[in-house]
């Protein structure tokens, strides 16, 4: 499998976790198979998009029959790595943190939420959704004994480089970004950024360039 992953790219990559929502939505209503027209009209992509993105893991489609749904499913997961568990800790147990860690369905994808750290000496000794608030003194300790391998940072920006340097040196090997500042990490480290605000702002781009149109539109008729 590694040779097949070293193919294959960051955007088909990044197209994969949506692929695995909606087959996961198709077992849930009992399909078995379904054809890459079928999903395109679903997914809203175009078939041979559809085709060309799963044919790069040897293509699990066959002529005639389709794709099937829980073999497409499993395999999926097993690229992304999802198909074993995965020990995460949060770092800053404050509206943020403590949204995650009650989103229950991310331990259904195989990420489970060991522990919550905070600075705060209101928060520590609190307990969300069974997982418990501790200081960051026995971070590292926590994280070798229970084999931390990500770590979501939902703390200040000020405070992220230097949480981000003892959590990798703990040997976590993923870090969850939400502060707003970029890490500098080792090369065997991934950082996943994710800015909501970055989001919107795209999505105030579309808003505005949509009406922007529709004025410009008026403007002429
Ligand atoms: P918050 O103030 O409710 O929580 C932050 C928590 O971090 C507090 O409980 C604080 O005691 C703790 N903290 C501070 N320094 C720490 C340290 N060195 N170690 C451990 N814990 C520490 O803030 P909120 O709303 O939860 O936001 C958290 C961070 O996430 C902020 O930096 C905010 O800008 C960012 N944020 C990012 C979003 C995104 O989309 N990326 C969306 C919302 C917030």
């Amino acid at each position: 499998m590694e040779t097949v992953e070293k193919q294959i790219s960051k955007a088909v990559i990044s197209r994969l976790p949506r692929y695995y929502r909606y087959l996961g939505e198709l077992m849930e209503d009992g399909v078995e198979r379904i054809s890459s027209n079928e999903l395109s009209q679903r997914m809203r992509v175009t078939a041979s998009q559809i085709r060309q993105d799963l044919n790069n893991f040897g293509g699990f489609g066959q002529q005639g029959y389709g794709y099937n749904v829980k073999y497409l499913y499993t395999e999926i997961a097993k690229i992304l790595g999802i198909d074993r568990q995965h020990n995460v800790i949060i770092i800053g147990a404050g509206n943020l943190g403590q949204a995650i860690a009650n989103y229950s369905s991310f331990e259904k994808r195989g990420f489970v939420i060991k522990g919550m750290f905070d600075i705060n000496p209101r928060l520590i000794g609190l307990v969300v959704r069974g997982i418990e608030i501790r200081g960051v003194d026995d971070l590292e300790t926590f994280i070798v004994e229970n084999e931390v391998q990500i770590a979501a940072l939902t703390i200040p920006k000020t405070k992220a480089p230097e949480i981000a340097d003892r959590v990798i040196r703990a040997g976590v090997k993923g870090i969850w970004n939400f502060a707003h500042v970029d890490l500098n990490v080792p090369d065997d480290v991934v950082v996943e950024n994710v800015h909501l605000s970055e989001s919107l702002m795209r999505l105030c781009y579309r808003v505005c360039s949509m009406q922007d149109d529709e004025n410009g539109e008026k403007g002429t008729s």
